[in-house]
């Protein structure tokens, strides 16, 4: 339907795919290397159908997946990938009904995903520093709720509130709120555990995102030095090894085995446990 979401999938040279996002309007028109396919011929089509660009080009065309919507909306600072989000979701245990923080808004990704995984019960409460990300995280936000709700008889849940501020200068915000965990993926995480941590509950979980290794030993250097009630019981690297099958023209029917190109790194993320020390 017009207003929806559409994803046009080819395969190119070697199977290499190429993925076009588009939001279905009537007059407009997607753009491929290999011709032009007019949104009218997409609209009334089910999800799955191959149609051809005036090129000749075969497209699949169906709704984006929330990983293919966030690897192709407008950034503006770099995503948490989604194959690190989804070991970050599992590293806090996070349910349906939590409350949850993150900082820095970014481009939304990370938000979108923590929205869906609490839930309609659940809340998200969501830091950004920048006045331009916190608006293309809100509005990256908006255009997959709204996009979802033409394709879809469930509403996709309004909780997550975008709030422009320096997270280290939320304390206040904090007296409020019982976290059931947080999440950090910012250029300097050791400014925000003082600030975060008495609302975090014990026992819960702090992920943190971070590119550099030496940045996790600086963090965990400031935990150390300021006496921060946390315990790293993780670091691990989230790496997807992709393989191609081609078929071939003789005896085996395809060939097998991890492409040319992989993805490389993106970041190392790590597990902090809120605890409680021994009572004397
Ligand atoms: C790498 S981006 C986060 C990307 C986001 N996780 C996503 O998936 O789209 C880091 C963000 O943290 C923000 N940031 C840095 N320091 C901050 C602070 N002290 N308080 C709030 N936001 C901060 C930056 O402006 C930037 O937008």
């Amino acid at each position: 339907r017009a207003g929806e979401l559409a994803l046009a999938e080819m395969r190119r040279k070697h199977n290499a795919p190429l993925k076009l996002l588009c939001r279905l309007a009537a007059e407009a028109v997607l753009s491929s290397p290999s011709g032009v396919l007019p949104h009218r011929d997409i609209i009334g089509q089910l999800p799955g159908q191959v149609l051809r660009t005036s090129g000749g080009a075969r497209l699949l065309l169906r709704r984006p997946s929330l990983d293919e919507y966030v690897l192709l909306m407008p950034r503006g600072p770099t995503i948490a990938y989604p194959k690190d989000i989804s070991a970050l979701l599992m590293m806090m245990d996070i349910h349906p009904g939590d409350t949850v923080l993150e900082t820095g808004s970014g481009s939304g990704a990370m938000s979108l995903f923590l929205s869906r995984a609490v839930g309609p019960q659940g809340r998200v409460l969501s830091y950004e520093i920048r006045d331009d990300h916190h608006s293309l995280a809100k509005k990256n936000y908006r255009h997959w709720r709204s996009a979802w709700e033409l394709g879809h008889v469930d509403k996709w849940p309004d909780n997550v509130e975008f709030i422009l501020k320096d997270i280290s200068t939320a304390a206040a915000d904090m007296k409020s709120v019982t976290l059931d965990a947080v999440v950090l993926d910012m250029l300097n995480p050791q400014c925000a555990l003082p600030v975060v941590h008495p609302s975090l509950k014990q026992g819960g979980v702090c992920a943190v995102y971070l590119a550099n290794i030496t940045q996790v030993v600086d963090l965990l250097d400031r935990i150390r030095s300021c006496k921060l009630p946390f315990l790293c019981e993780r670091i691990i690297e989230v790496t997807h090894r992709n393989c191609d099958a081609a078929e071939t023209n003789c005896s085996v029917p395809y060939i097998a085995r991890p492409s040319h190109w992989q993805e490389a790194h993106s970041a190392f993320l790590t597990k902090l446990r809120k605890f409680r020390p021994l009572l004397s």
